[in-house]
């Protein structure tokens, strides 16, 4: 019998492409398929994956100063969560606006309808009179429906130090897009992870229990599965590290031997020298300066600077520019 494979053409061409380039490259979106997705559940509750905790610890003793920056009145408005993943922290903030009798409508973005449904299921139980409107699209598409379907003005949250997975250039590319698509009464809640104690952020991305590491090796666990890739996992090994002059964090997936990796999908197999690596993500740390600097690129200003308790993380809210 002859077995056709299907290869989704996208995930094929961004693959093909990193590894042609020297050095090296792949786009963090990768890791996050079913497998993935789960692990950095688990990477959310490790001990030195101190992100996760520090943005809840904001919205639970801020969700009023959160509230009060949106409500100015008794107007409807409405939450934009952005990539809402499994809502666990927004749930304090949703839960919060729903017992105050807020009158809004909890729109989650996402590209995955599986991450979307999973949720509205768990939001249902939990949240029975939460009004939510779900869309399933890319961030920027959403927000220009948003505007041409309604004139409520919106607190668009992008949550959890993603900008942080953008260099600082694409950060500025990413919020302007934002801002295209903002009135002049909605606010952008970023959360910012910030610099601090190297060490702290190092351990981070390079947790004892191994858990980062096993999210970084699952990328090439991705290719073998979905481009029958050949790659020995034990061949490669998980290599983070912080720059504190930059703020940038890399990580790598060093190969440990010269070696001809053969990916089915890609017809060919691909070499790596001992010690060569696959640059495969970006963690960019900021300070209050780069956070200025990027509002101004951008063309908003911004409105509060909300630490959690320990100051290793912010939500900014910002708003446009006033001409
Ligand atoms: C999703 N993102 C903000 C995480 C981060 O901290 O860059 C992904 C991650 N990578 C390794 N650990 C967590």
């Amino acid at each position: 019998m002859i077995q056709t494979n299907t290869y989704d053409p996208e995930v094929l061409s961004v693959v093909e492409a990193g590894l042609s380039k020297t050095p090296k490259r792949l786009p963090s979106w990768l890791f996050y398929d079913a497998v993935g997705d789960k692990i950095f559940q688990a990477i959310m509750r490790i001990p030195e994956y101190y992100l996760t905790a520090c943005e809840l610890d904001i919205f639970k003793t801020h969700k009023e100063r959160i509230l009060q920056h949106i409500v100015k009145s008794n107007e409807a408005f409405q939450l934009v969560e952005l990539g809402a993943g499994d809502g666990t922290k927004t749930e304090v903030l949703l839960d919060y606006f729903v017992k105050k009798k807020v009158p809004f409508t909890y729109v989650p973005v996402d590209v995955s309808q599986d991450v979307l449904e999973q949720l509205i299921v768990r939001l249902n139980k939990s949240l029975p009179a939460l009004k939510i409107h779900p869309e399933n699209k890319l961030y920027y598409q959403a927000l220009e429906d948003l505007n041409n379907d309604s004139r409520e003005k919106k607190l668009i949250l992008f949550l959890g130090a993603n900008i942080g997975n953008f260099n600082t250039e694409e950060a500025v590319g990413f919020v302007k897009r934002l801002a295209a698509n903002m009135n002049n009464q909605d606010q952008l809640l970023i959360g910012f992870d910030l610099k601090k104690n190297p060490r702290l952020i190092q351990a981070a991305y390079d947790d004892a229990g191994g858990i980062t590491r096993e999210f970084n090796l699952n990328l090439l666990g991705r290719i073998n599965r979905e481009m029958g890739g050949e790659f020995d996992l034990e061949q490669f090994s998980h290599y983070p590290y912080y720059d504190p002059e930059t703020g940038v964090t890399k990580s790598f997936l060093v190969s440990e031997q010269e070696q001809e990796i053969w990916i089915e999908a890609m017809g060919k197999s691909v070499h790596f020298d001992k010690w060569e690596v696959i640059h495969t993500e970006v963690s960019q740390k900021y300070d209050l300066k780069m956070i200025n600097r990027l509002a101004d690129q951008a063309g908003l200003q911004i409105v509060d600077v909300i630490y959690d308790s320990k100051r290793y993380f912010a939500d900014v809210i910002f708003a446009l520019r006033e001409q």
